[in-house]
């Protein structure tokens, strides 16, 4: 597929009534999308004679960059792979050396360049081979030394390029790649953001103005949530409060079975529970508030690398230590905020980092910790997960497909589909709506275990998945169901909708949905009876099954049991042919 292209084209139709859970709309079988050539974007560093060039990550360079067992090729047989090449790979702090494994069969000139955006923070990178001369005949590996100078403590932008000269050819081929190198200090008193961030070289005139400017923003803002106050205590006892749940009900949720029953009918919990009224202003004080019972010392906390980062938030690799014995240490996901964040971000983060506050399923991965010390940046703790984020696993899966087909398999990604059905169903059950399930609010580990997480700091990461449509809200358009997008009604049949989307983000490693229609236009062409096409290589059954979560009437798409179950029968039929 190249890089960027559009999904293959919307299909249309009326739907039916709703399938009984063995025959998923068998009409639609009828109907499949068009299935659209998948040419890789390709072109050779030479036409004249066969040099047989190949410049890859073995695989075990692979594993201890990205976690995953495949080569990754930059060029293969001449052949430039510029989906790997423009794919910017995170270096943790700790990795101070990469590894290029490379051989051509013919003459091949080269010259190695480095580029550095940041030689304060950074040393120029040494290797261990020429920074001219000719790609070596057999099989070899040269290695690249990056090291932090210790002087800052940042992130950096790196570029090695690679000039090739094929002999017999006058022409240059220049190979850009692209890495972020971080460099933090792994002692917890420095890599406190406020220190951190003391060392930036930003004028102190342009520091000034920022913090004059943010502290005018604070005050309004601050004026603006006073004056909602009254409006909202009248109305946190509505219902949607599950999040910010009361000690009381936790109790009764540890109570429950997490396993399904089959013997009861799956319409026993109420799916529609409509749930309007979405974006509750609540101030700072009270988000903290209501985590107070939850917070612990900020000592306790060491930050490592930067997993994510957007244009105010960031995800940490942390560490916290146990209160009781300093020996032992749990890794977590940290998340917080730099320190341009708002007031109503910040609130914001905290809130919604609270969606699944006090559930146990191990498919569901709530807030554990906060810090929320005065005069620190707050941050969420939650459980690590070593593989992090969905959404970036799969599009990076889908890196290293074209080399490695079985570096995940259909099974495997149908498995993690059931795991997140699983862990709706007992949302459902709960009568929690998520209304943010997508790729990007999963994580997953190295066995591959899937967790639904809150949508906190979301926004910020993925900026291309949420629109505003006029209003100042900004929403996950591309997920949503019909209802929630024009009349803002909120309900499980609403999630049903989004997992047949996130579905279709695992069949398509990560693929952004809808993604050549205007978010303005998606309601009219939802109306219009247009979905996401089918696949490319994603089985009818499976197609079928996200086909029937889009139906326009929520009665109509199926309970997450039932899905849990169709898909179950799947993955297992699937494992009946390997
Ligand atoms: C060199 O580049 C020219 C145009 O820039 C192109 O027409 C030609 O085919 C190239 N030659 C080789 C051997 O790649
Ligand atoms: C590679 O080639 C480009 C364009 O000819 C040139 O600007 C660049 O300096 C070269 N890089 C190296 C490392 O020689
Ligand atoms: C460079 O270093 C790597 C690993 O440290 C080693 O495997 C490789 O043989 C070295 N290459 C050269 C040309 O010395």
């Amino acid at each position: 597929m190249l890089p960027g292209a559009p999904d293959p084209p919307g299909w249309r139709r009326r739907w039916g009534r709703q399938p009984g859970p063995g025959l998923w709309c068998p009409s639609l079988l009828l109907l499949l999308a068009v299935l659209l050539g998948c040419i890789e974007a390709q072109t050779g560093p030479g036409s004249g004679g066969e040099p047989e060039l190949n410049v890859y990550m073995s695989e075990e360079e692979v594993r201890r960059l990205i976690g995953l067992d495949a080569e990754l090729y930059y060029i293969r047989n001449d052949i430039i792979n510029h989906r790997a090449l423009s794919f910017n790979l995170i270096i943790p702090t700790e990795t101070s050396s990469l590894h290029f494994s490379w051989h051509s069969k013919s003459k091949v000139e080269y010259k190695l360049g480095f580029h550095v955006d940041n030689p304060l923070a950074m040393d120029m990178p040494q290797t261990n081979i020429s920074l001219q001369g000719d790609v070596p005949r057999s099989l070899s590996v040269f290695r690249v030394d990056l090291f932090c100078s210790g002087k800052m403590e940042t992130e950096i932008m790196l570029v090695m390029q690679l000039n090739i000269t094929i002999s017999s050819a006058k022409n240059i081929t220049v190979l850009n790649f692209k890495r972020r190198k971080m460099c933090y200090r792994i002692d917890p008193v420095n890599v406190a953001p406020t220190t951190s961030t003391r060392v930036f070289y930003i004028s102190v005139g342009v520091c000034c103005a920022v913090i004059f400017l943010v502290a005018i923003i604070l005050a309004v803002l601050h004026l603006h949530s006073m004056k909602r106050v009254e409006l909202d205590d009248s109305m946190s006892d509505s219902g949607s409060s599950q999040g910010l749940s009361q000690p009381s009900t936790q109790t009764t949720q540890y109570l429950r079975a997490d396993t399904p029953n089959n013997a009861t009918p799956v319409t026993s919990y109420p799916t529609l529970r409509i749930e309007k009224n979405d974006l509750k202003s609540v101030t700072l004080q009270e988000a903290k508030a209501k985590v107070k019972d939850i917070a612990i010392s900020r000592e306790r906390v060491t930050l490592k690398d930067v997993l994510q980062e957007g244009t105010f938030g960031r995800i940490f690799h942390g560490i916290l230590v146990d209160e009781k014995d300093p020996s032992k240490e749990k890794p977590m996901f940290v998340k917080t905020v730099k320190d341009q964040a708002s007031e109503a971000q910040i609130t914001m983060m905290l809130t919604e980092s609270c969606k699944l506050r006090g559930l146990h399923h191990r498919n569901l991965l709530p807030i554990g910790h906060v810090c929320i010390e005065d005069g620190e940046k707050p941050m969420v703790l939650l459980p690590f997960m070593n593989w992090g984020n969905l959404k970036l696993f799969l599009r990076q899966c889908k890196l290293v497909e074209a080399n490695n087909p079985q570096a995940i398999s259909q099974q495997d990604l149908v498995h993690m589909a059931i795991q997140i059905a699983c862990g709706m169903s007992y949302l459902a059950r709960r009568e929690v709506i998520h209304k943010d399930l997508a790729a990007r609010n999963c994580v997953i580990d190295e066995s591959l275990q899937v967790k639904i997480t809150d949508n906190a700091l979301s926004r910020d990461l993925f900026p291309m998945d949420y629109h505003c449509l006029g209003d100042n809200e900004n929403r996950p358009v591309r997920w949503m169901s019909l209802e929630s997008l024009v009349n803002k009604e909120f309900s499980s049949a609403g999630d049903v909708w989004a997992f047949g989307v996130t579905l279709w983000e695992l069949m398509t490693l990560g693929q952004t949905p809808y993604v050549d229609i205007d978010p303005f236009e998606m309601a009219a062409y939802l109306k219009d009876g247009y979905r996401i096409a089918q696949p490319i290589n994603c089985p009818d059954e499976l197609f079928a099954v996200m086909a029937c979560c889009w139906a326009l009437d929520p009665e109509e798409r199926p309970k997450f049991q039932q899905l849990v179950q169709c898909l179950t029968e799947f993955h297992s039929a699937l494992g009946a042919y390997v």
